[in-house]
């Protein structure tokens, strides 16, 4: 099932999308149990959208081997929208994960969108990011996960294919405002997310078969997907066989 295709990019394909979640939980675990045991605090970045929903119910049941009071969980992007918006991250969040989770609300690191403007939320995320893990100027922050979703598009958290904000390499947080794209975003960026030590991608369904053909196979470098390619860490792509569906035989 598990193809290697070069040492940091690992393709894994599931004939459902419960095993993808599955396999998820047990990477967290073992991603969280490392982290915490060289430094006593686990790290990672969630992405909303639909797909990670059933793994994040999956995620609230488990308790043994889990140490949520050093779990800090924080945003890949969110809605410039309120908190009880039904396009909110964390609303989605909450609903499917902290509300059955004893976890500190401190340890939940989310975007506020209570601000006038989706720059001035993305300039307090950034403070936010920069006071946790103690940053200097110019440094990056180093997340032990971050969880990514694919658009149609080839999008990733709020990085849309040709809009600067892919670009972007100073700031570690930026104000997505485009027409194409419903609501106004804040989304951290593409150094921040390949400083990560480990990045999963869950993808399911026919609909992201074509944008995962033209990440690994045809090397699509507009698509912002295509541009996770971590220094240091590992990626994993978890994808159901609809979402494969148009790979060649090499992959399955
Ligand atoms: C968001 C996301 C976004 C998402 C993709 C895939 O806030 O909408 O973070 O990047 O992961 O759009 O979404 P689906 O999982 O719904 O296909």
């Amino acid at each position: 099932m598990e193809k290697m295709v070069n040492s940091k990019r690992n393709i894994l394909i599931f004939d459902k999308y419960d095993q993808i979640s599955d396999f998820a939980v047990k990477k967290w675990e073992e991603i969280s149990r490392d982290a915490i045991k060289s430094k006593d605090f686990f790290a990672v970045a969630l992405s909303g959208g639909k797909t990670p929903a059933g793994f994040y119910e999956k995620l609230s049941n488990c308790r043994k081997g889990f140490y949520w009071n050093k779990t800090h969980l924080f945003l890949v992007d969110e809605h410039f929208v309120p908190f009880d918006h039904e396009e909110s991250n964390y609303q989605m969040i909450k609903h499917h994960l902290l509300d059955s989770l004893r976890i500190p609300m401190e340890n939940f690191h989310s975007i506020s969108t209570q601000e006038d403007t989706p720059e001035k939320s993305s300039e307090n995320y950034q403070k936010q990011l920069k006071d946790f893990f103690q940053l200097k100027a110019g440094e990056i922050p180093t997340f032990d996960l971050v969880m990514l979703g694919i658009g149609e598009d080839g999008h990733i958290a709020s990085l849309f294919p040709r809009t600067s904000s892919l670009r972007e390499s100073g700031p570690l947080v930026v104000a997505v405002s485009l027409n194409r794209v419903k609501n106004k975003r804040i989304s951290i960026t593409l150094p921040v997310i390949n400083n990560a030590k480990n990045i999963i991608f869950l993808v399911s369904g026919y609909d992201k078969a074509q944008v995962i053909k033209e990440i690994l196979e045809e090397k699509n470098m507009m698509l912002p997907a295509s541009r996770v390619d971590p220094e240091k860490g590992q990626v994993f792509f978890l994808m159901d066989k609809k979402a494969a569906s148009l790979l060649s035989s090499r992959y399955v």
